[in-house]
C-alpha cells in the first residue's frame, strides 16, 4: 500500500487557484494522503497550468524537466498535468515528456482521483481533456475552511471569442452552475465563518441559469439571492464583460449594500479600432456610458481594468487613446499585458509588425499611468476612516491584523481585541501603492 504525499503547483488566475483547492479537497477525500508544500518528497505531482499569456508550452516542459529527475530517483512517482495547457497540448505532452502519467483538463479534474488509482493499478498512462457539462461540481466534497473570504465559481468557460484569447478553446463554452447549488455552497461557507464571497468566472455577468420550471436566473438575480444569505458582509466578483453589464445589474447596486464599491471591468484598449479588431463587441462610448450609469448610483465606485498593449495594428495614436481613457474615466489599479499570440486564435493570423522593444515601451508607459492613478487613490485615503473586513493576523508580524478595504487595498493595524471576521473602522495614517496602515477606531456593532 502507498501512503501518498501530494504536491500541487498552480499557475494562473483565481479560477485556477479555485480549481486547485477543489483538486486538493477531492484527493483528500478519495485517496489516503497528505497535501505537502514542496515537490521533493511527493509521490504524486500535480501541475495545474494556465495558457492565457506568454510561452505557456515552454514553461510547462521546463517545469516537467525538473520533475523528471525526481521520477528518475523514485519511479513510483505519478506526474499529472492539468489546466488549460493540458487541453491545448493534449497527447503531445506524452510525446515530449514520456514520464508524464496523467493529462486532465479544467472540466475533468473531478476524475483525477480515479485516474490516479487506475494508473497505479494498471500501469497505463491516461488522458481525459473532454468537456463534460458542468459535471465536476457534483463531485466536489463540502468545503472545509477557516477563511473569512472565499472564492466560488458560478460560471465556466466563455462564448465571447475575443480574437486574442485562448480561453474559449481551453475551458470550453459558457456553462452556468445551477443557482441552488451556488446558494447551498455559500450557505455551507457562511456556516463556517466566511463573511465575504468572491464570485468567479471568465465572464460572471453572462451568468444565466434556466431551471426546469423555466425560471431564468440572471447574474443580477443571483446577486440578490446571495445578498439575502445570513452572514454575508461583502460580495465581490471577477471578471465581468462590458457587453453583459445590463441595466438590471447596474440597478442592483441600489439594492445590495454588500456589493463593494469596486468593479473589475476589463476594457483592454481605449481605441475603437483596436476593440473592433479584438472583437470586444462594445465601443469606448458604450464603455464610458456604463461607468457613468454605475457612478450615478454609486458616486464612490472605483473601477479597475485589464489592458493589452501591442495588439497587431496598434499605433501610438491608439495607445494614447488608452491612456486618455484611463485618465478620463479615472481608472484605479489595473493589470496590463503585452499582447501574446495564442495558437489557433484569429489574432494569431493577423500581421504583427510591432517589435518587442516598442511593445515594452508601450507597456512601461501605460504602467506608469496606472501606477500614478493607483497611488492617487491610495493617497486620497490618508486620514480618512475606512471600513475593513478583518481577515487575519499579518503573516510577517503577529502584532498586526489585516483586512481589505472595499477597493481592495490591504490594511494593517494593531488591536488588543481579536477582531478577525469583523467589520472595523480604521483611520489610515500611512500608505504605499497597494498597502495601507492605520489605527483601529471602532468595531461595528452588527458583527
Ligand atoms: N495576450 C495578452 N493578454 C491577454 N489576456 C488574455 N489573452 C491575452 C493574450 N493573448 C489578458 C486580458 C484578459 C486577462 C485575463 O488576460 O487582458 O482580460
Ligand atoms: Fe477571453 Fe474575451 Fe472570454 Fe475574456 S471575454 S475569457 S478575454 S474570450
Amino acid at each position: 500500500m502507498f501512503y501518498n504525499k501530494v504536491y500541487i503547483k498552480t499557475w494562473g488566475c483565481q479560477m485556477n487557484e479555485y480549481d486547485s483547492l477543489k483538486i486538493a479537497d477531492l484527493i483528500n477525500e478519495k485517496i489516503d494522503c497528505t497535501i505537502i508544500k514542496t515537490a521533493d518528497t511527493a509521490n504524486i505531482l500535480i501541475l495545474n497550468t494556465c495558457s492565457i499569456r506568454e510561452k505557456a508550452q515552454e514553461k510547462l516542459f521546463h517545469q516537467l524537466g525538473r520533475w523528471k529527475y525526481l521520477k528518475q530517483n523514485n519511479p513510483e512517482i505519478i506526474i499529472c498535468v492539468g489546466g488549460c495547457v493540458a487541453t491545448q497540448e493534449g497527447e503531445r505532452i506524452f510525446y515530449r515528456a514520456h514520464y508524464v502519467d496523467i493529462i486532465f483538463g479544467p472540466q475533468t479534474l473531478h476524475r483525477l482521483p480515479q485516474m490516479i488509482y487506475n494508473v497505479r493499478t494498471f500501469k497505463k498512462k491516461l488522458i481525459d481533456i473532454s468537456f463534460p457539462q458542468i459535471e465536476k461540481f457534483n463531485y466536489f466534497p463540502i468545503r472545509k475552511t477557516n477563511a473569512i473570504s472565499a472564492f466560488i465559481t458560478i460560471i465556466e468557460g466563455c462564448n465571447k471569442y475575443c480574437t486574442y484569447c485562448i480561453v474559449p478553446y481551453t475551458r470550453g463554452k459558457e456553462i452556468s452552475r445551477p443557482y441552488k447549488d451556488i446558494i447551498l455552497e455559500i450557505q455551507q461557507l457562511t456556516q463556517q465563518g466566511v463573511k465575504e464571497i468572491h464570485l468567479l468566472g471568465q465572464n460572471v455577468n453572462a451568468y444565466k441559469y434556466i431551471d426546469k420550471n423555466n425560471y431564468i436566473c440572471t447574474f443580477a438575480k443571483l446577486l440578490s439571492m446571495i445578498a439575502k444569505i445570513n452572514g454575508i458582509y461583502r460580495i465581490r466578483y471577477t471578471t465581468s464583460h462590458p457587453k453583459d453589464f445590463s441595466d438590471d445589474l447596474i440597478n442592483v447596486y441600489n439594492k445590495i449594500p454588500q456589493l463593494v464599491n469596486f468593479i473589475h471591468l476589463p476594457v483592454q484598449s481605449g481605441s475603437d479600432k483596436i476593440l473592433s479588431l479584438m472583437k470586444r463587441r462594445y465601443s469606448i462610448n458604450e464603455y464610458k456610458h456604463i461607468l457613468e450609469k454605475i457612478k450615478n448610483i454609486r458616486p464612490h465606485m472605483q473601477i479597475s481594468s485589464d489592458f493589452i498593449v501591442g495588439f497587431p495594428g496598434e499605433t501610438t495614436e491608439d495607445i494614447n487613446k488608452t491612456i486618455t481613457l484611463i485618465l478620463d474615466m479615472d481608472i484605479d489599479m489595473s493589470y496590463s499585458f503585452i499582447y501574446s499570440s495564442r495558437p489557433g486564435t484569429p489574432a494569431s493570423k493577423m500581421l504583427d509588425t510591432i517589435d518587442m522593444k516598442e511593445k515594452k515601451q508601450r507597456l512601461y508607459l501605460i504602467q506608469y499611468h496606472i501606477n500614478k492613478q493607483t497611488k492617487k487613490f491610495s493617497a486620497k485615503m490618508l486620514n480618512t476612516i475606512q471600513t475593513i473586513l478583518v481577515e487575519g493576523i499579518a503573516p510577517q508580524n503577529n502584532q498586526y491584523f489585516f483586512g481589505r478595504t472595499e477597493n481592495n487595498r490591504t490594511v494593517f493595524f494593531k488591536s488588543t481585541k481579536d477582531c478577525i471576521g469583523k467589520i472595523v473602522n480604521i483611520k489610515i495614517n500611512h500608505f504605499y501603492l497597494y498597502t495601507l496602515y492605520g489605527n483601529l477606531v471602532s468595531i461595528h456593532q452588527n458583527n
